[in-house]
């Protein structure tokens, strides 16, 4: 069958410069103002186009508007002395999610599907965690995908943000205003880690 919704093949000069020199931006830079809802569904359409094994659709999307962040960003003092967190990595957090304008949580949710082993699924998470930061960028908003010991405890999740037993937060993509443009960072040299054959 035919889908006339997908264009052909033709190179795409934008589509490829932006992907050779896309670049995040550091959380701690992001500020205000984030995207509108609008903005945010292009975003998270583009970012839910992500190649997933038996379109299981084993991860979903949690918003964290201005409010939302602020509360993160206040459970994360309690939360940090239950689990003998350093003071520094308690407060560093906590900046960078009460200045963000907005962060979206991709949550991993594998489903039960005897094809397609679990490891799979995570790679498909991944993979939109990427997308949605490449969307974000395309769109021209600052965007960083974060994670942290907050991101990784079940109680926190589960508390925070209502994550359940089965899932797992795959990364915290923070999207909003550019504070700055930050330098190149080294990227692998192909002669290192490409196998020709
Ligand atoms: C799973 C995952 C978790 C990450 N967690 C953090 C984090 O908590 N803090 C951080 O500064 N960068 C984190 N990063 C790195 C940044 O998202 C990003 O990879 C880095 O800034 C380089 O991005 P760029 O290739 O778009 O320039 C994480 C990356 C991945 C893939």
């Amino acid at each position: 069958m035919t889908d006339t919704t997908i264009p052909p093949l033709t190179r795409n000069d934008a589509a490829l410069d932006f992907l050779l020199t896309r670049r995040s931006r550091p959380a701690k830079t992001i500020k205000g103002p984030g995207p509108d809802r609008a903005a945010l569904e292009t975003i998270l359409t583009a970012a839910a186009r992500t190649p997933d094994h038996g379109a299981l659709v084993p991860w979903r999307f949690i918003v964290l508007g201005k409010e939302a962040l602020e509360t993160y960003a206040g459970a994360l003092q309690a939360a940090g002395e239950r689990l003998g967190i350093e003071q520094g990595n308690i407060d560093k957090p906590a900046t960078v999610y009460a200045q963000s304008p907005c962060a979206v949580v991709v949550v991993y949710s594998p489903k039960d599907a005897a094809k397609v082993p679990a490891i799979e699924q995570q790679y498909s998470a991944g993979a939109v965690c990427l997308s949605l930061v490449n969307a974000a960028l395309a769109t021209g908003w600052a965007a960083s995908w974060v994670s942290g010991w907050h991101s990784h405890d079940p109680q926190f999740t589960a508390e925070q943000l209502g994550v359940t037993a089965d899932e797992k937060v795959a990364g915290i993509i923070h999207i909003g205003t550019e504070g700055m443009v930050p330098p190149e960072r080294p990227r692998p040299d192909l002669s290192q880690i490409v196998t020709w054959k």
